[in-house]
């Protein structure tokens, strides 16, 4: 699985300290640009998954077990997740800050909500979520914003909330020029130590359940790390 993508077009700067940040704009573009290519790579992707299928349905079962409530796919790309998280017997809506792939997510999952937003500034009010999955989506937030994105996360979480977060595992950026169909791109992916990524968590105030790391032997090894707000 390898995950990152570009183009542009969509809700004007998304802004953190009123300056439109490069790196928000060319991951936005970049997606826009690559929509089709990225939906067209990940078709069947939790099909031959099963450790992703394990998770969601574990992060299903725990969220309907503290009481249900909404729940938001951030970074939700073209929707593959929060159509199986709905099918999962989840109220999940998705949120992309590509408007492209948000049109995609509409197009293949018109009965379920899609929503053009950014992790970095989220248009939802304190306390109204159960649930958040961010899968493979805070890879393309720079180091010195993901503790802002973290804070953003909890913010909108109720009380025993629980957050799925997802990402390649490493230590190095990688750029990406050119997108899954071959037209240029400029995004950043960011790979992490589940360790720095729980530390992050722990900063803003959520613990950590469970880390799962997927195919630690190959040159990009995936983590999910399971995390939830207190009591
Ligand atoms: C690698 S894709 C992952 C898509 C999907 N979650 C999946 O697992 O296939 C990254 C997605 O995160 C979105 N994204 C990147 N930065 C974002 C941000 N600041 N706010 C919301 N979505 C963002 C991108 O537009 C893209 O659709």
């Amino acid at each position: 699985m390898r995950y990152f993508s570009r183009d542009a077009r969509s809700p004007a700067g998304a802004t953190l300290s009123g300056v439109t940040d490069a790196w928000l704009s060319d991951t936005r573009s970049s997606y826009d640009t690559d929509a089709s290519g990225y939906a067209e790579k990940v078709r069947g992707l939790l099909g031959e998954s099963p450790y992703l299928r394990a998770s969601l349905a574990l992060f299903a079962e725990l969220v309907q077990g503290a009481g249900g409530g909404q729940v938001a796919d951030i970074g939700c790309g073209p929707g593959y997740v929060t159509g199986h998280l709905h099918d999962a017997g989840v109220d999940v809506f998705g949120i992309d800050l590509s408007a492209e792939m948000i049109a995609i997510a509409r197009r293949d999952y018109p009965g379920l909500r899609f929503e053009v937003g950014t992790m970095t500034d989220l248009d939802l009010a304190d306390d109204s979520l159960a649930g958040i999955i961010a899968f493979w989506s805070v890879i393309h937030v720079p180091d010195h914003v993901v503790p802002r994105v973290f804070e953003q996360f909890r913010r909108v979480l109720r009380r025993q909330g629980l957050l799925l977060v997802g990402f390649h595992v490493g230590d190095e950026t990688r750029h990406t020029s050119e997108g899954y169909t071959g037209q240029p791109i400029h995004v950043d992916t960011h790979h992490r130590r589940p360790s720095k990524v729980a530390d992050w968590l722990r900063d803003a105030g959520f613990t950590i359940d469970a880390e799962l790391v997927m195919r630690p032997d190959e040159d990009v090894p995936g983590a999910i790390i399971f995390a939830r707000t207190d009591a």
